[in-house]
């Protein structure tokens, strides 16, 4: 046993093969080829966090009425790791993602993970994990943290017992096919998040409830759906799974601000900086969803685009919706996405300088 941070490793005794491993990431896709190790960490009220590991992946043994299966006290994170040009890997604003789970843990009436902490179980984990980095412009290690109540209890109230694990997912792009953009679907009948609400915390329950959304947008021939506001029904909000940025014809960028109802993405932040770095004129305002037709079909919007850790920048190409549907300049990257796009990328990937300190060496 060596020890990585606070982590004690415990290497599997049963990796996967470098062969076969060899052919898992060949096309891994997004979040279906899983490493051989994983992270955990508990915490309970008496002792505070305790046992941290790396252990080989297994099923974890939990009672049936551990209170997540009922009162759903579960939050999650998603960041990337990155093959260095010259051999390592880098995280891309670990900080930040451990800090967002400490606010959607207060949201959630959950004890909040100390930062260092939750960097100690990240690097230990890419640090096992590196041989699982897949080559390719699109390829990360996919890291996925979550915690939650574990406590074998049906009273409700937050639980006294949480189990804090990272796995590791090697990853190629989030979207399939060629297409160069994807299509939105305007959901009108569902809301993802109402002032007061969980929006901002990243907790399982806020993507339970938009799976209905998202497969009336598959149904609907769509990638992804779009959320308008729960009061008025008529502000973008943001994507199933992704943030949202328009692009005006004179160079304007706009993105929907944030105020409770929106996941404040680390990929939107980022972006927000590279736009101000670069001296464009960059707002955050609320946006209706009868102005984005307009403005797409007079040509004053000339792009939009998706954005996260998962989509990175994707392109979108077209928005429909039970009243129709409109398309956005060429249906492809325009300048300005693929401008940023490139930014973006080049500093996760260790190809151009890190001037805001974003990138994490590990190993
Ligand atoms: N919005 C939602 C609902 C998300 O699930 C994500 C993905 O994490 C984002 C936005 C983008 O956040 P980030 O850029 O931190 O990945
Ligand atoms: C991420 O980008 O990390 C997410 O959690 C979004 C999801 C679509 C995978």
């Amino acid at each position: 046993m060596n020890f990585a941070g606070s982590f004690a490793v415990e290497p599997s005794s049963s990796p996967v093969s470098a062969e076969e491993r060899g052919r898992m990431l060949e096309d891994p896709g997004f979040g279906r080829v899983f490493t051989d190790h994983m992270a955990t960490l508990r915490y309970s009220e008496g002792q505070g966090w305790h046992g941290a590991a790396i252990t080989a992946r297994r099923p974890i043994a939990m009672q049936t009425t551990s209170s997540v299966l009922h009162y759903a006290q579960e939050i999650f994170e998603g960041l990337k790791a990155y093959r260095r040009p010259g051999g390592g890997a880098a995280l891309f604003r670990p900080r930040d993602n451990a800090r967002r789970l400490q606010s959607s843990a207060r949201r959630m009436a959950m004890p909040e993970l100390p930062e260092e902490l939750f960097l100690d179980s990240v690097r230990a984990l890419v640090r096992t994990e590196r041989d699982w980095i897949p080559d390719g412009p699109e390829g990360a290690l996919y890291l996925r943290p979550f915690m939650f109540a574990s406590e074998s209890f049906l009273g409700v109230r937050p639980a006294g017992e949480y189990l804090y694990a990272v796995v590791a997912s090697a990853v190629g792009a989030y979207f399939k096919g060629d297409a160069p953009a994807v299509t939105l679907w305007v959901t009108r009948d569902y809301v993802r998040a109402a002032p007061g609400g969980t929006g901002a915390a990243k907790c399982g329950g806020n993507y339970a409830a938009s799976l209905v959304a998202q497969a009336e947008a598959i149904r609907n021939g769509c990638d992804q759906v779009v959320f308008l506001d729960a009061i008025e029904r008529r502000w973008v909000e943001e994507l199933g799974g992704m943030n949202i940025f328009f692009v005006f014809d004179d160079g304007t960028i706009l993105t929907p601000p944030l105020g409770g109802t929106i996941l404040p993405g680390i990929t939107r932040d980022s972006l927000l900086q590279l736009a101000r770095d670069r001296g464009l004129n960059v707002v955050e305002e609320p946006y209706s969803i009868d102005q984005w037709r307009a403005d797409a079909q007079s040509g004053r919007l000339s792009e939009a685009f998706a954005c996260g850790t998962a989509a990175v920048v994707t392109p979108i190409g077209a928005v429909k919706s039970a009243d129709g549907g409109f398309t956005i300049g060429g249906q492809a990257a325009g300048p300005l996405t693929s401008r940023l796009r490139t930014a973006l990328v080049e500093i996760q990937r260790g190809d151009a300088p890190d001037p805001h300190g974003w990138i994490e060496q590990v190993c």
